[in-house]
């Protein structure tokens, strides 16, 4: 009898956890039921999301996804929202089933699946809005350099200029070799103020938009970096070359400049720079590719910021030039680097610019 009783409860248990996974089986979320870090259940487009096999996912610890500095904190939230405590929303890198990452924003939730208390945990793909909020401060960024670095060019370069005026003057009265010396820095200063400007403000500087063979002008950019190249082997992947970008055609070519002289001059012995074209997704992508010195992680945030250098003789205008460029026409930047292993900048440039001020 009492095995009768069991046996009924159990079915309906069983069949309260059925009706259950069907419910969210058809959600459009991505939808994971799991208990003590166990997956007991994900949904259709769940598994799909994490590029894996329901079969792999479910029964396996529902903590692999997260990344081993963050387990211990999610695990907590986990154990505190069990316990009744509400969740706010998280938003994390987590790892797909083929090892890949992607960033989300979940949020759990207690519900009773079948005889027993679990979370429900849904998440959502956020890598289209972190890309937007990052391209908005990227050029929220710029503008504001743009307006603080318009003011300075103005109160300093035209003093500058007048100085040098004088230093002409005294050269004809007075030749002195120190003049000579003096006019060659202070024109220095005067070049970076307009450089600064010029990466600030790019649109002070209207330049038509033109169609762009990228193909054609990376090979000849590369060209001119002949010499530099003795110790370093170059490898080239450029396909789908029948597409074609517009754009303004010195701004790029001055950022793909400044890109691959960076790759060089991060690989000062033996290296390798690999260039990569290819069209993908509505876009032509660029790699640029070194294995040279690499960025530390806390570094990569302060890349594009004005006169941020590691080098001796360095600006460190050119990465403010890139992003500039990149974000004006509308594409997107990112870079990623391992100390001692190399760089990798990938652009993805719209075919079209897109939000150009157009002249
Ligand atoms: N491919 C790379 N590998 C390693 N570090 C890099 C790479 N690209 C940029 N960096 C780091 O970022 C810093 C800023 O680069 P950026 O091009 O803006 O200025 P810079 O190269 O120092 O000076 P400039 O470009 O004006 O000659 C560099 O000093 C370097 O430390
Ligand atoms: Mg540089």
């Amino acid at each position: 009898m009492n095995q009768l009783v069991e046996t009924m409860e159990s079915n309906e248990i069983l069949q309260s956890e059925m009706m259950y996974s069907q419910i969210i089986e058809y959600s459009v979320e991505s939808i994971i039921i799991h208990a003590e870090n166990k997956v007991l259940y994900i949904n259709q487009v769940g598994s799909e999301f994490l590029r894996g096999t329901k079969e792999q996912i479910i029964g396996s610890n529902c903590l692999n996804i997260i990344q081993d500095d963050m387990r211990d904190m999610i695990s907590e939230r986990i154990q505190q929202g069990m316990c009744g405590e509400p969740l706010e929303v998280i938003e994390q890198s987590i790892i797909r089933c083929d090892g890949t990452l992607v960033d989300v924003e979940f949020y759990c939730q207690q519900v009773q699946f079948g005889n027993r208390k679990a979370m429900q945990t849904v998440f959502r793909d956020i890598t289209m809005r972190k890309e937007t909020e990052k391209m908005l401060y990227d050029r929220q960024k710029m503008a504001s350099i743009g307006q603080i670095a318009a003011g300075i060019v103005h109160e300093v370069k035209n003093p500058l200029t007048s100085v040098k005026g004088f230093l002409q003057l005294l050269k004809e009265n007075n030749p002195h070799p120190y003049i000579l010396a003096m006019e060659s820095e202070l024109e220095k200063a005067i070049d970076t103020l307009s450089n600064l400007l010029q990466v600030a403000k790019p649109d002070l500087y209207s330049e038509p938009i033109t169609e762009i063979d990228l193909c054609k002008e990376l090979s000849s950019l590369l060209f001119l970096f002949q010499d530099k190249l003795y110790d370093i082997e170059i490898e080239t992947d450029i396909q789908d070359c029948d597409k074609h970008i517009y754009g303004k055609k010195n701004m790029y070519l001055k950022a793909f400049f400044n890109l691959i002289k960076n790759a060089i001059e991060a690989m000062p012995g033996k290296g390798k720079l690999r260039i990569e074209h290819y069209y993908q997704s509505d876009s032509v992508n660029v790699k640029i590719i070194d294995t040279g010195v690499g960025i530390p992680k806390d570094k990569i945030n302060l890349l594009g910021t004005p006169f941020y250098s590691n080098k001796s003789d360095g600006t460190g205008l050119g990465l403010t030039q890139v992003f500039s460029t990149i974000n004006d026409h509308g594409g997107q930047i990112t870079v990623h680097s391992v100390v001692d292993r190399g760089t990798t900048v990938h652009m993805k440039l719209p075919e079209k610019p897109v939000g150009f001020e157009m002249h």
